[in-house]
């Protein structure tokens, strides 16, 4: 018969024991978030020159550049093929078909240009294959026979429940030298992302004297290895708006708008700039930070009605981009973001989006589940707090443009901040089924497959606990 009364020296080991473990456990729960201490090798972004090989025009009279695809309708049947002829308008058709040597189907699509100042554009056509197979590799040739350029694309499965899916993810790209290695790194991870979902801020000829559109071109080719093969999810950012009165041009987005297209409409989008579409086992909602989305606009009423629809039944994972951050801890940019975070956070816990990538900030940074819904003016619970219905927000800004890193951070580290660092780089997010994805950070001064930031997300719905207390214990 046991003992009812515990000798003193057993309850002194056993609260020592509680008390260990509460340390460790309280040592993971509130460990504040981590800055890198990853040292860079500090020197400017520089643009590539205009006569690099990555900018080189492709051979043959008037012959098809800057080909790029993105996902043309909103379950992803269909593709989005745009390219540039420079000397004439010459043929706006794709041929395309499932065997290299039979490219037995076509379709015509159509060719526009602009002005901008005092720079004309070439002829950009855009088609949209339709009705295409799930999971099927197509190969693709536009331009006229005796310069036609063959390209390949491979359709992503059936939306479904538990469907492995790849996602690059890359902001900021630019067209530097350390453009060129994210660029190259991305192509290189041996994760092989499957798509890119692209966080803004293109080519950055708005940084150039009167905009210089010229820039639109070289950054256009420069990125044809990777989009002429798998589609890119654009977002719009600040350098794409293109405002610029001194020159006469007003129209914001022009450059932009004539060159890349989304499926808006698929949506019920009624602009380009905020949209969504459904893919393998994700469902990416686009937003656009360069909108207006106060109450009673477009974009505000579209993400109302929109949310609602997203059947976590048959896709899983809710994705949001945007360009401008909410939750950053680097002087740059800092608040930008907080507007749009008043009218929209809340809904984002309701409805309970998995991860939210954007870019603008020239860096990287992973948040805390947090969220920071409660104030309401009078009550004064301004502060964010661990909320597992929330997302996790990721600053992926890195892509290596000519403006440079942000290196300038908060001190001390905020609470919401989970992990920081001022390197260029891309990421994977990387889908395995309905309650895991993995994300990794890539910077580019490490090797291909090593993950500076890693993390496992779990599925804010079908396994909504806490990842990293979970995975750290
Ligand atoms: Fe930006």
């Amino acid at each position: 018969m046991g003992d009812r009364h515990s000798s003193p020296l057993s309850w002194v080991v056993l609260y020592a024991v509680i008390a260990a473990a509460a340390a460790a456990y309280f040592a993971v729960l509130c460990e504040g978030g981590s800055s890198s201490t990853f040292v860079r090798k500090v020197e400017c972004s520089v643009d590539m020159p205009l006569d690099s090989d990555v900018f080189a025009i492709p051979p043959g009279y008037n012959a098809p550049q800057q080909v790029h695809i993105t996902q043309g309708d909103h379950d992803g049947k269909a593709m989005i093929v745009t390219w540039v002829t420079m000397d004439k308008p010459g043929s706006s058709k794709v041929r395309y078909g499932e065997s290299e040597d039979d490219l037995g189907f076509s379709v015509n699509g159509k060719h526009t240009r602009y002005k901008f100042y005092n720079y004309t554009s070439g002829y950009i056509h855009n088609c949209v294959l339709a009705n295409l197979k799930y999971d099927t590799k197509y190969y693709y040739e536009v331009g006229s026979r005796h310069t036609g350029r063959k390209f390949w694309f491979r359709t992503p499965p059936e939306v479904g429940l538990d469907i492995p899916y790849t996602f690059g993810v890359i902001g900021d790209l630019g067209q530097t030298y350390d453009s060129n290695r994210t660029l190259t790194h991305y192509q290189n991870n041996p994760k092989v992302g499957q798509t890119v979902l692209y966080v803004g801020d293109l080519s950055y000829a708005d940084d150039y004297p009167d905009h210089d559109n010229v820039r639109w071109d070289t950054w256009g080719r420069f990125t044809e290895r990777s989009i002429a093969y798998q589609p890119w999810i654009w977002t719009t950012g600040n350098h794409e708006i293109d405002f610029a009165p001194e020159l006469n041009e007003t129209m914001p987005f022009k450059p932009y708008t004539h060159r890349y297209y989304v499926p808006y409409k698929a949506s019920g989008s009624t602009r380009p700039f905020w949209y969504s579409i459904k893919r393998a086992s994700a469902y990416i909602i686009v937003l656009s930070s360069y909108s207006a989305y106060g109450t009673y606009t477009p974009q505000n009423n579209w993400l109302l009605e929109e949310l609602p629809k997203v059947n976590r039944c048959e896709t899983p994972w809710l994705i949001v981009l945007m360009h401008s951050p909410w939750y950053n801890s680097y002087d740059s940019h800092y608040m930008e973001g907080e507007s749009m975070r008043v009218m929209f956070e809340a809904l984002f816990v309701k409805y309970k989006v998995d991860i939210v990538f954007s870019g603008h900030v020239h860096a990287y940074e992973r948040s805390e589940r947090i969220s920071n819904i409660a104030y309401n003016i009078s009550n004064g619970q301004c502060t964010p707090v661990p909320d597992p219905s929330a997302p996790v927000y990721i600053i992926i800004g890195d892509g290596g443009n000519i403006e440079g890193l942000a290196t300038s951070m908060k001190e001390p580290q905020p609470d919401y901040s989970a992990y920081r660092e001022a390197s260029f780089g891309h990421g994977i997010f990387d889908i395995k089924n309905r309650t895991h994805a993995h994300f990794g950070w890539y910077r580019n001064q490490d090797s291909y497959s090593v993950e500076a930031d890693a993390v496992w997300f779990y599925n804010r719905v079908w396994y909504p606990v806490d990842e990293w207390i979970i995975s750290t214990i």
